[in-house]
């Protein structure tokens, strides 16, 4: 057992620092461009990635790319698929309208000359959507107001060319700045902020937003749209104040499938500071506008964590809510968010996620106050532990930042398929967390099959060596250990599990009960 541990042990610290001679090495500027993949690439034969669990309205349009990794050509099938939707074999891409309220297990199979995979899907007809957590891409960090209709359609591409969308990225959205406003340097951007009817036009470069749904679609991509209930959004762009319904109408005319809504102007429609009754009302008044559409549209709310929105978010109609600020470009804190946004984990469930913000790894866009594109400020393992705390907290995974810079490591930490089912377990927990030491603490979250994910946290600038005592963390005596991120099993470990974690690192596992 002994010698296990020692093995172990020095794995991790080898696979996580490989050139490193000495732990304290794990600071030096030199970690930064060594990028060590722990991930195997993925081989050549199919396997079906995804939620276990898919939630849709009855009657409304439904939409579904198996996600699938694998070499093309792969051909799906599906059986128990309900009366009303169809799969198209070449593609993976389930469409039609959803059957009528009631619970459909699928067995979902695809197949090509390399081997072959099936998986179980059940389809959730009835008013909840989003049973896990959301996943896909947000253009701000990205583009900020630079955004143009030929940005998202390369976004949608690369989605699918990347790999992304194959272990479950699927929403396409456009943040801000889609919209006309006042003053603008950019002459595209500035114009009449509706038309005679009062429908809210977007600026010219988005000259077809129909066709453009209809591109993120056919690649069985779902698209996202932003505006603001005040009269101006964050950017100074055309909102939503007075033309709540009319909007509503529209976004879902346009076939968009999410709506992020951002608080920004809406402050000066109400007393300052804003009463709690002031906080709910535009939520409540858009997601009731959202629910009468013909379509399933998810509602974000981004009001920054005002009024305890994770108390109230569901009940207005959100399936998800930002719980904090932006996290903009200074990421220096992400232990610290985590901790911030577990504090609301008991108010998070299937269809009702805490968004602690998006994932922002890799390259941040031009944007207008940023100047040149550059790399976010993290070392390889900070990049690994942004995606693995955001998995333990269970929260919506956006990317945000440049797709068309996305490089084998990045992509490495953002596709992990193991890593990924540990945020869509379909038991919707956020992790629990229990300090072990200064800046030191696990995370444990249960997962539906009875086992648990634990992550041995430290935000230390130091190599710390960690353990995870079972009984700490409510857990039975004698536990299998797998190395999520390396996809490895590490055996069976009784009483504790222990790993030398460096420096801002954290070392993601999943534990199940040994029998
Ligand atoms: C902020 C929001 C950001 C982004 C930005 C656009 O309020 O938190 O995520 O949407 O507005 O102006």
């Amino acid at each position: 057992m002994y010698l296990r541990y020692v093995f172990v042990v020095i794995a991790f610290c080898f696979a996580l620092a490989v050139s490193a001679a000495a732990a304290d090495e794990y600071l030096s500027p030199a970690l930064q461009t060594n990028e060590v993949i722990l991930t195997p690439k993925p081989g050549p034969a199919p396997r079906i990635n995804g939620p276990e669990v898919y939630g849709a309205r009855p009657g409304h349009p439904f939409l579904y790319r198996i996600p699938t990794q694998g070499e093309r050509p792969i051909k799906f099938s599906a059986k128990g698929l309900p009366r009303g939707l169809h799969l198209n074999s070449h593609t993976g891409i389930i469409t039609g309208f959803t059957p009528k309220a009631g619970e459909y297990t699928v067995t979902l199979r695809a197949k090509n000359k390399y081997g072959k995979d099936s998986r179980s899907f059940k389809i959730a007809s009835g008013e909840t959507l989003a049973l896990t957590p959301p996943m896909g891409w947000n253009d701000w960090y990205a583009h900020y107001d630079r955004i143009t209709d030929a940005k998202m359609r390369q976004a949608a591409d690369i989605l699918v060319s990347s790999g992304m969308a194959d272990v479950g990225y699927q929403y396409v959205d456009i943040d801000d700045c889609w919209m006309n406003c006042r003053r603008n340097n950019d002459p595209m951007q500035f114009g009449p902020f509706r038309d005679q009817n009062g429908n809210i036009l977007p600026n010219k470069h988005f000259p077809d937003m129909k066709a453009l749904t209809d591109y993120i679609h056919a690649k069985g991509l779902k698209a996202g749209i932003y505006t603001s209930p005040g009269p101006r959004t964050c950017g100074g762009f055309a909102g939503s104040y007075g033309h709540e319904a009319q909007d509503a109408r529209q976004f879902a005319n346009w076939g968009f499938d999410l709506l992020k809504y951002d608080w920004c102007s809406y402050s000066h429609e109400v007393t300052n500071p804003p009463s709690l009754a002031d906080m709910k009302r535009p939520y409540e008044l858009m997601g009731s506008l959202l629910k009468q559409q013909n379509r399933d549209i998810l509602m974000n709310l981004c009001q920054y964590g005002m009024g305890h929105v994770w108390e109230w978010g569901a009940e207005v109609g959100g399936q998800s809510w930002r719980t904090a600020g932006d996290l903009g470009n200074s990421l220096d804190h992400i232990f610290q968010v985590a901790l911030n946004n577990s504090e609301h984990a008991a108010w998070q469930k299937p269809g009702a996620w805490n968004d602690p913000d998006y994932i922002q790894i890799g390259w941040v866009g031009i944007a207008r106050k940023y100047g040149q594109p550059r790399k976010f400020p993290f070392t390889p393992t900070e990049e690994y532990s942004f995606m693995s705390l955001w998995c333990l907290m269970g929260s919506p995974l956006f990317y945000s930042a440049d797709l068309t810079r996305l490089d084998d490591f990045t992509l490495n930490v953002l596709c992990n398929p193991e890593v990924i089912a540990i945020d869509q377990d379909p038991l919707g927990k956020g992790a629990r967390v229990i300090f072990v030491g200064d800046n030191q603490f696990l995370m444990v979250k249960d997962l539906e099959n009875g086992g648990h994910a634990l992550g041995l946290c430290n935000a230390t600038e130091s190599p710390v060596d960690m353990t995870a005592n079972w009984s700490a963390c409510g857990l039975s005596d004698a536990q299998h250990v797998r190395d999520l991120w390396r996809e490895l099993d590490l055996g069976d470990y009784t009483g504790s599990f222990s790993a030398r974690v460096p420096p801002h690192g954290v070392i993601l596992v999943r534990l199940g009960a040994v029998k």
